[in-house]
């Protein structure tokens, strides 16, 4: 079953929330979801295994074992979600050579935003060898509210070809900030702030998803 990616070689972008909070949405509509952690800081893995809710979880970093194991593991989960490192490393392109779909936070600041043609570049590379795959989507993180840089960000990324680039945008916000401290995602939390970032989260998955339906 599908696996994706979530990439970006800029630390900071949001991989591994993303990359948990994914894993988690999935698990909540009761379907089989793994996360493959493949960053050496670790930190979807340490997050998830402090979760009330048990979401299944391995540490994959070389890029021979996942060679070896995602497509092993890809038969046994109807998700298999990695997490990757901030590095343009064999790692990264790995999953992008192994995923189904890759996404790709990115914040809205123009050394972010530049250094994401390189990891474009390694998504268009593995596009040429795989006859199209995988699907990319890129999207805005940690966009503050009121300022007009998220839109600025999303015609930068615009100009970058073969990826998609999602309207949707995740927002900075405090309630997601504290979710790793707290050994939650959004979705154990209750609360407005934590129901508007639900549903923001929310919309960014439906989409990359029919996206990578399509
Ligand atoms: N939308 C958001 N609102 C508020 N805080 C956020 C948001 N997205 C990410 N963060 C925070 O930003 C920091 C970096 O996020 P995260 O660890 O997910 O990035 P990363 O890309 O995995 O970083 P690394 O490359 O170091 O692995 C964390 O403290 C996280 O809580
Ligand atoms: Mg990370």
């Amino acid at each position: 079953m599908p696996i994706i990616a979530v990439i970006n070689q800029k630390g900071g972008a949001g991989k591994s929330t993303i990359a948990v909070h994914l894993a988690r949405w999935l698990q909540k509509q009761n379907k089989s979801v793994l996360l493959v952690d493949a960053d050496a800081q670790c930190s979807s893995s340490k997050w998830l295994s402090r979760l009330e809710k048990d979401v299944p979880w391995q540490i994959i970093q070389a890029p021979d074992a996942l060679l070896d194991e995602l497509p092993l593991l890809r038969e046994s989960y109807n998700w298999v979600i990695a997490d990757g490192p901030a590095a343009l490393s064999e790692t990264t392109r790995v999953l992008v050579l192994t995923a189904d779909l890759v996404m790709v936070p990115c914040q809205p600041t123009g050394v972010d935003l530049e250094s994401a043609s390189d990891t474009v570049r390694l998504i268009q590379q593995a596009q040429r060898i795989r006859r199209g795959e995988p699907k990319a989507v890129m999207f805005v993180n940690r966009a503050i509210k009121g300022t007009k840089l998220k839109d600025e960000a999303i015609e930068v990324l615009r100009l970058m070809p073969n990826v998609i680039v999602l309207e949707d945008v995740l927002h900075q916000r405090q309630v997601i900030a504290d979710c790793y401290g707290q050994n939650a995602t959004v979705f154990d939390l209750s609360g407005s702030t934590a129901g508007i970032a639900k549903r923001e989260i929310e919309q960014l998955f439906k989409k990359a998803l029919e996206i990578l339906n399509d």
